[in-house]
């Protein structure tokens, strides 16, 4: 529509202005709205932009790599992508309280990315892809705090630059996704379901390991590639894996096994406030748990989570 094109040319003008010369730096997670943030940033500023993506070892399966690419070899960005899966497994080790997960993962995230950002000098202004409803909900008071997130503020505190820009702070969801459209960003990128920012530490219960993360990864490709299969992706608004710290006795070929139990999660809805557990078809069900238990030597056992929200969060931690 008119309305995000004519958004987009006067975004671009007006930045083109307002930073010629000054070098901005963003920080990119590959969630939608950093990725359209950078995308219109440097369709104005070019060179002038720095994108660090610290990669916390946390992610998906070839999630960094598809980032990467994205941002690096297809829009040729100042990009750097920061590998500090080891340091961030350091700090969690031994930690299985969610929570305190959250705040080490934020602390260190803001350790990392401090320690990019003075490598590159001085920086003038610090990019953020802050949309409307971020800026509604930082300026409610957080009484009943459920779950700590960490997306909004705690970077400014930390390194010095002159001013903040949020090209995306007017902008609903649907909006932003529509400028990313219209800028050329991948499908998969511009409509991707929500990823919490502590990623699958929040996914795997209890303590996290790399040995776990890796079979939980293979585990969630399994189920979202099931879900495409089926084409049921239209009927969820949010699905993984989570590996639970439950193990159980199974048999795989002649022999007796112990091995995690994993639990497949999927929910409809609109703001994810509240959200029903999704009626996945039982024959995409039957696909995914066949074929994790069969490819993923160290899991026995499948579970659908039938929990709506409330009484349960939509992730388990
Ligand atoms: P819950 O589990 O609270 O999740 O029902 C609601 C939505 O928020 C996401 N979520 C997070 N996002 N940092 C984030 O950026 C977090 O710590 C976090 N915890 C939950 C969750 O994936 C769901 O979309």
């Amino acid at each position: 529509n008119w309305k995000m094109d004519h958004f987009i040319d006067k975004a671009v003008e007006k930045y083109k202005t307002e930073l010629a010369g000054k070098k901005v730096l963003l920080a990119l997670s590959g969630g939608v709205d950093s990725s359209v943030a950078a995308t219109l940033l440097y369709k104005a500023i070019g060179e002038d932009l720095t994108c660090v993506f610290v990669d916390h070892g946390l992610l998906r399966k070839n999630e960094g790599d598809f980032v990467e690419n994205t941002f690096k070899g297809r829009f040729g960005m100042n990009f750097i992508r920061v590998n500090a899966e080891s340091r961030f497994l350091e700090k969690l080790a031994g930690i299985t309280e969610p929570e305190q997960k959250r705040k080490i993962i934020g602390e260190e995230f803001i350790r990392v990315f401090e320690e990019e950002a003075k490598k590159l000098g001085k920086i003038n202004v610090l990019a953020q892809g802050t949309i409307y409803p971020d800026v509604v909900e930082s300026g409610k008071g957080d009484s009943a705090t459920i779950k700590s997130h960490h997306n909004v503020g705690g970077l400014p505190d930390v390194i010095s630059f002159d001013s903040i820009v949020e090209p995306l702070a007017d902008l609903f969801k649907d909006e932003v996704r529509e400028v990313g459209n219209k800028l050329g960003l991948p499908k998969e990128l511009v409509y991707r379901q929500p990823f919490p920012g502590p990623g699958l530490a929040v996914r795997v219960i209890g303590e996290i390991t790399k040995e776990k993360l890796d079979q939980l990864r293979e585990a969630d490709a399994i189920f979202c590639e099931e879900i495409a299969k089926h084409s049921s992706e239209e009927m969820t608004n949010q699905y993984f894996a989570v590996l639970t710290d439950l193990h159980s006795v199974g048999v795989k070929g002649d022999a007796r096994t112990y091995g995690y139990t994993v639990a497949l999660r999927a929910v409809t809805t609109d703001d994810f406030m509240t959200a029903e557990w999704t009626w996945l078809p039982y024959e995409l069900l039957e696909s995914a748990s066949s074929r994790i238990t069969n490819e993923i030597e160290q899991i026995t056992r499948v579970v659908y989570d039938i929990t709506s929200k409330p009484p349960a969060t939509v992730e388990w931690e």
